[in-house]
């Protein structure tokens, strides 16, 4: 099945973001002072494993509701969507290419061209590109150039970070968006569609490790330089967190769903009030209300959390030893809203850590020691603040991806750099290559 693969030239941008828990719909419409949210809508998922669909007709409902929830809001017919994909089946790797310039200024067409010979790599057939992101550009032998463009010069070389998804796992998840009665413009890797909700450009240049902590998996992303360099799928999420409280308490699981975020922490309560000792009712199997000590729920949810944790760092470590230097961590995604997650990641990593929203006003916690400036962001307006939740991340992220994807010619509105909008452009342009070779 086709998808569009091209910037769209319409000032409305629908993201959907196709969750293991919730499948969110967002609408958003380019505006002078920014991206107005004007609709959001979110409906349960129930036919994806792990991030990964298995089930096409139970998603494809999903999608109709949450859809059909957003349409109603804004009485607009929605066709197009920017849609999310996550899961174990992406696979990344770096490449590089070079092109003459002989002499003269670059320009774009170089940088396509470019691009284009790093991408020229072998990519097994059941293995399809989602992303060709450039991590540095190199003229005449010199490094960090991140735009190349107007510069004099003989050799172009480009460094590229190539990320590749199962060809079935791409086109189930495209079959469900098609039977929702949806063209796809354009399949974005999760955690790349959160950092444009949750990270800063400052944030992205000086080298941020981003998790997302869904309900299915944790997605982990570096940014360094402004530019994605390493992705990594942990198969830890909140609900294993909410299933260890279902066995462990004997509950059913959605009352260890709402036992957990109701009354789950990762960290033992230091106050006097409240030692953990205190009882909070539960309610069984078998419909009876039993009050327990609530450091029950502690102990349960703490070694999950420390284990989840220890891969992180594993993570995180590899990428140090690899010579990237990592200056802090956000978490976003449902399952960072665990109470005293935040802490426990900054005590194991050993990292300033902080929870991304996707609007950072005044009015959002601030977490700790990062700016916390919308300054060269796209502005988000008109986010109703229980939307404000890092479960929203991806979801909105898919809007401004979308957004900076509006072609260029219509485009006059945008904050972001010239730069990524060559690079979207590139991407797209890149991806209808390889679909017309198909
Ligand atoms: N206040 C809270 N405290 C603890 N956990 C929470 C809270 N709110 C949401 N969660 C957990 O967040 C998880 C869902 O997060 P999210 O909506 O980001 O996942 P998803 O996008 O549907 O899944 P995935 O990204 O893994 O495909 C659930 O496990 C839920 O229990
Ligand atoms: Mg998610």
């Amino acid at each position: 099945m086709e998808r569009r693969k091209k910037g769209s030239n319409s000032t409305v941008v629908v993201g959907l973001d196709v969750g293991t828990t919730k499948i969110c719909a967002i609408v958003g419409e380019i505006t002078g002072g920014g991206i107005d949210i004007l609709a959001v809508s979110a409906y349960p998922s129930n036919g994806l494993k792990k991030g990964v669909v298995i089930d096409i007709e139970a998603t494809a409902h999903s999608i109709r509701k949450a859809i059909a929830g957003v349409s109603e809001d804004t009485g607009l017919e929605i066709t197009e969507v920017y849609v999310g994909i996550a899961g174990s089946h992406i696979k990344s790797f770096n490449s590089s290419g070079a092109v003459g310039i002989k002499g003269r200024e670059v320009t774009h067409e170089d940088v396509e061209r470019a691009i284009d010979s790093a991408s020229a790599v072998y990519i097994p057939l059941d293995r399809e590109i989602l992303h060709v992101l450039p991590t540095e550009f190199i003229l005449d032998g010199q490094d960090g150039i991140k735009d190349p463009v107007g510069m004099a010069g003989v050799r172009l070389e480009v460094k590229v970070y190539i990320v590749t998804g199962a060809v079935t796992s791409v086109q189930n998840l495209l079959k469900c968006c098609e039977r929702a009665g949806l063209e796809v413009i354009d399949i974005v890797l999760q955690p790349l569609a959160s950092s444009h909700a949750v990270l800063t450009p400052y944030e992205r240049e000086m080298g941020i490790v981003l998790v997302d902590i869904g309900g299915g998996t944790t997605d982990i992303a570096l940014y360094r330089d402004e530019w994605l360099r390493h992705t990594a799928v942990l198969g830890i999420g909140g609900n294993h967190f909410t299933n260890d409280v279902s066995i462990g308490l004997k509950l059913p699981f959605p009352e260890a769903e709402r036992v957990k975020k109701k009354y789950g922490s990762v960290l033992p309560s230091g106050t006097a009030e409240d030692d953990g000792r205190a009882e909070v009712d539960v309610v069984a199997i078998d419909g009876q209300v039993r009050g327990i000590p609530r450091k029950y729920i502690t102990e349960i949810l703490h070694p999950r959390g420390e284990e989840l944790l220890d891969l992180v760092k594993q993570e995180v470590r590899a990428i140090q030893q690899s010579g990237i230097a990592v200056s802090g961590v956000v978490l976003t995604g449902g399952a960072s809203l665990l109470s005293g997650f935040d802490r426990m990641a900054e005590a194991i990593l050993g990292l300033p850590v902080r929870i991304g929203y996707p609007d950072r006003s005044p009015r959002t916690p601030a977490g700790n020691g990062y700016s916390l400036s919308r300054t060269e962001m796209q502005q988000v307006n008109g986010l109703k603040s229980e939307y404000n939740s890092p479960m929203y991340a991806t979801a909105i992220g898919l809007v401004l991806y979308g957004a900076e994807s509006v072609d260029p010619v219509e485009e006059k509105f945008l904050s972001s750099d010239l730069f990524n909008r060559i690079v979207n452009t590139m991407t797209g342009w890149f991806k209808k290559i390889v679909s017309s070779k198909q």
